[in-house]
């Protein structure tokens, strides 16, 4: 395990990442975290991240200096780089020059295990006012760029490292290279973090927790409940029980794809409800998105405890599954103090008389690493490669209140939209693309001769690593024609078909 202390930056989750790429675990903590937190946690390294502070300021987020009489590995990244040279006597100023974006660095020394590899000059991602202009007693200042007297410093002895850019952001050359270097060079971690090895020690951990009790899955048609539900069968067989509840605000073919593609590929026991009534009126009248993700999560919850009774009788199930990611932790404010940007619907929704223990097994992976999961456990290429889907549906993305026929005039041009895309064989290069139906939103048109006062869709087709952050995606037109022609001329209430063409930040991926 290796600990990413966040200082508040965006870049913790990425450093996170891209440890574990390097197959080594890791974890993120505040850093309000002490040393003994720390420490009680039993990491083999720990590495700080960037920040929005000077470390000089009052009230600048601080290390707890124990930290580095612990004997761990530190690696100090940015603000991190900084905050470990201020607590270890060396200096932080203000230089004359910042550097944000690409910025060459070069080496003074290439013989340190922490430079093994690397050029003399490359290119680095900087993001800096403030600089180390001496490096703390003991180090050796290893590089330099024209803003950054000291870039890059080790004391290779006490086992402490840090340098002024960001490594781990993708336009930072030999990043993955830095990284590892402290990991494997510096920190003597060992790669052992695989989907092999995660599958073998959940499915140690889920017959340790639960048992010989029952257990129920939750099943939405996504990728995350599906490996969530393979890795509990793999665990525990038949003690699980699948339920699919059929909300009615899955996409085209989504519920049959889960009652027939997915029961076929693992054999799992399924009961399916067909609870579309009852959604429909929860959200009867219902705009505003967070008390539509509220009710749906609670409906979803009670409907459940409908199936679980019925599944179970009298004595009713101990435990529920579901395919939590570690995103949804932290973007629900479930991490570690992040702003609550959205309630997500398996996480902020859930009511508070619950009456489940839940099962969360990918609680602690990124997106990526519950496809490498899936494949290991053998679930076929449709379900792995599916493209991201929000639990509460189709019903974030029809901007207005949520209605039988709106559903299903948004399901049509979806599945239009989806369809072109895998014709033109782009499935893979776009993350996700939401299709959004503006209800509440008429325009004028012009169609067969006549005037009409219909609805706009919008396609928001985006690329992303792990919908922390996204890019729109640049869809070539004649994609995007064939898609506006096929909406417009096949729907009738649609006269208009819409590009965002937004990031995320500033926006959010899905509309609500
Ligand atoms: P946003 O819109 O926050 O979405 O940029 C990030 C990713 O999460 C998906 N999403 C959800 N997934 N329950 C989920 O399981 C939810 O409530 C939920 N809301 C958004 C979204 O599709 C994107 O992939």
């Amino acid at each position: 395990l290796v600990i990413v202390v966040d200082f508040g930056a965006q870049y913790a989750q990425l450093i996170a990442r891209r440890v574990r790429e390097a197959h080594v675990y890791s974890e993120i903590m505040p850093h309000t975290a002490s040393a003994a937190e720390i420490m009680a946690r039993g990491p083999k390294a720990v590495i700080l991240s960037g920040g929005p502070q000077s470390v000089y300021v009052e009230g600048a987020p601080q290390i707890d200096p124990g930290l580095f009489g612990t004997g761990l590995p530190v690696f100090g990244i940015c603000y991190g780089f900084q905050a470990m040279a201020q607590a270890l006597g060396g200096e932080v100023r203000r230089t004359e020059t910042s550097e944000f974006g690409r910025t060459a660095v070069r080496l003074d020394d290439q013989e340190s295990s922490f430079t093994d590899g690397l050029p003399v000059q490359f290119n680095v991602w900087m993001s800096h006012g403030d600089a180390v202009t001496r490096a703390p007693e003991g180090f050796i200042e290893l590089a330099r760029s024209i803003g950054a007297p000291v870039a890059a410093f080790v004391d290779a002895g006490r086992r402490l490292a840090g340098v002024q850019w960001h490594p781990e952001v993708m336009h930072s050359e030999y990043g993955q290279q830095v990284l590892e270097n402290f990991l494997f060079g510096i920190a003597g971690c060992t790669p052992d973090w695989t989907s092999a090895n995660f599958v073998s020690e959940q499915v140690q951990r889920i017959r340790e927790q639960v048992g010989d009790r029952k257990v129920l899955c939750a099943l939405s048609g996504g990728v995350d409940s599906a490996v969530a539900a393979a890795l509990v069968q793999r665990a525990i067989g038949s003690q699980l029980t699948c339920v699919f509840v059929d909300h009615g605000l899955l996409r085209k073919g989504e519920a049959e794809q889960v009652r027939e593609d997915f029961v076929a590929s693992t054999g799992v026991d399924l009961v399916v409800a067909d609870e579309q009534e009852r959604f429909l009126s929860a959200l009867a009248g219902v705009t505003e998105p967070e008390a539509k993700r509220k009710i749906i999560g609670r409906e979803f919850i009670r409907s459940f405890e409908a199936v679980a009774r019925s599944v179970t009788g009298a004595k009713g199930v101990d435990f529920l599954v579901q395919g939590t990611l570690y995103p949804d932790v932290v973007e629900s404010g479930g991490g570690d103090g992040a702003a609550n940007i959205k309630s997500h619907h398996n996480v902020g929704g859930l009511p508070d008389d619950l009456s489940f223990t839940l099962i969360e097994p990918l609680r602690t992976l990124f997106k990526d690493e519950v496809r490498a999961a899936g494949l290991e456990l053998g679930l076929p290429d449709e379900i792995v490669w599916r493209q991201p889907f929000p639990g509460p549906g189709l019903a974030i993305r029809i901007i207005g209140e949520v209605t039988a026929d709106r559903l299903d005039l948004l399901r049509e041009a979806d599945a239009i939209a989806r369809a072109e895309l895998t014709a033109a064989g782009l499935d893979r290069n776009v993350w996700q693309m939401p299709v959004v139906l503006l209800a509440d939103v008429n325009s004028v048109g012009v169609q067969g001769d006549g005037r009409t006062y219909g609805h706009p869709i919008v396609l928001r087709p985006v690329a992303s690593e792990d919908a922390m952050t996204a890019d729109w995606s640049r869809l070539p037109y004649d994609v995007l024609e064939r898609i506006s022609t096929r909406i417009t001329n096949q729907c009738r209430q649609i006269n208009r078909v819409v590009l965002d063409v937004t990031s995320k930040p500033p926006a959010t991926i899905e509309w609500e």
